[in-house]
């Protein structure tokens, strides 16, 4: 029997890439409503992305899946962080505001952050998980793929920026993918202990 997972999102990107990792579950995803809205109050992912689940299963009745990410950068002491998303009006906003507060900053360390939780219908949440993924901030933008800050974030083992790289590659070593990797097993069982 297939269960509904709401996903604490009104992006449909975040909803294909979920949906991508959970192709063999026996979970039916589907987008929250729009006009429920959740205001990132928490300062730190984890928190964030547990409000959001919370609310949204609450809301709706059903299990919700959140996530929250961002980018946080060593030499400006972890900015933008949990601002990511709000750092400018869109993305080559927040890309040239970032590469002008670091300038010529010799440290480029930077790594991208994502918590996911997941609510009960009860709005408790049952499981979180958090992934990581190391690079360094470029100077100028490379690439024309992805979204957001991925065309000044480098990962130096594979010599290429986040933009540049195919979406599976990506989606095998960034922070939403392996903080949901990491998540899979369990939400599997889930149902078959429900
Ligand atoms: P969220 O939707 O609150 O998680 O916002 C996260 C923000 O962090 C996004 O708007 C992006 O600016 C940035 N971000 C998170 N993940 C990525 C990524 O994989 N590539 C580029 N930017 C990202």
């Amino acid at each position: 029997m297939t269960k509904l997972l709401v996903v604490a999102t009104s992006n449909p990107g975040k909803l294909r890439e979920m949906q991508a990792y959970l192709a063999n579950s026996d979970w039916e995803l589907t987008l929250k409503p729009q006009e429920l809205e959740v205001e990132e109050t928490g300062d730190t992912f984890a928190a964030n992305a547990c409000l959001k689940a919370s609310q949204v299963a609450q809301a709706t009745g059903q299990w919700a899946i959140a996530d929250d990410s961002g980018l946080e950068v060593a030499a400006l002491n972890g900015v933008p962080g949990v601002y990511s998303a709000r750092y400018g009006n869109n993305d080559s906003e927040r890309i040239a505001r970032l590469l002008k507060e670091l300038g010529n900053e010799v440290n480029r360390q930077a790594q991208f952050v994502c918590a996911v939780a997941i609510a009960r219908p009860d709005g408790a949440i049952i499981l979180q998980s958090e992934g990581i993924c190391r690079g360094e901030i470029l100077h100028a933008p490379r690439g024309d793929g992805g979204f957001g800050y991925d065309p000044i974030f480098y990962v130096p083992e594979k010599q290429l920026t986040f933009a540049e790289m195919a979406r599976e590659l990506k989606g095998s070593i960034s922070h939403r993918g392996q903080a949901l990797n990491a998540l899979i097993p369990q939400l599997k069982t889930l149902l078959s202990n429900e």
